[in-house]
């Protein structure tokens, strides 16, 4: 049985086997977004990993957007993506143990199974 810790999220990008990555924001969420207006929504990204919506939304004007994520390495990028994207709002940590309140919370591949092959 595989332990989806925040090891084995930190080796997936580390090694670049990160294959669920879009490179982009998703359709759907992208449509989704263009749809909002209220640029002061406080949103949540749980598992956000590369978090190309995160990317999106920040360039939009969506200042108070957050991600969360158990893996250092794809918030990092995320910050040299998104110039002036505040620490704060790139939370390394368990989303099941995380406690905030948020007008939005946006899914993005988060609640996967993985098997191995
Ligand atoms: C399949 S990846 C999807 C990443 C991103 N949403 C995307 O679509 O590219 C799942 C992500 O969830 C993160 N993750 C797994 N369990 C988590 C948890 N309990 N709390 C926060 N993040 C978690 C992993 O580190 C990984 O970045």
């Amino acid at each position: 049985m595989i332990d989806l810790n925040e090891d084995f999220w930190s080796n997936r990008y580390r090694e670049g086997t990160d294959a669920w990555d879009l490179g982009a924001p998703s359709t759907p969420l992208k449509e989704y977004i263009d749809g909002l207006t209220d640029k002061s929504l406080k949103i949540l990204i749980p598992g956000a990993g590369n978090s190309h919506e995160a990317e999106y939304l920040w360039a939009l004007g969506f200042t108070n957007t957050h991600v969360i994520d158990l893996a250092k390495e794809p918030l990092e990028n995320l910050k040299t993506r998104a110039i002036g994207f505040p620490d704060n709002q790139a939370i390394q940590g368990d989303f099941f143990e995380h406690t905030g309140e948020y007008d939005l919370v946006l899914e993005q591949t988060f609640f996967v199974q993985l098997v191995q092959r």
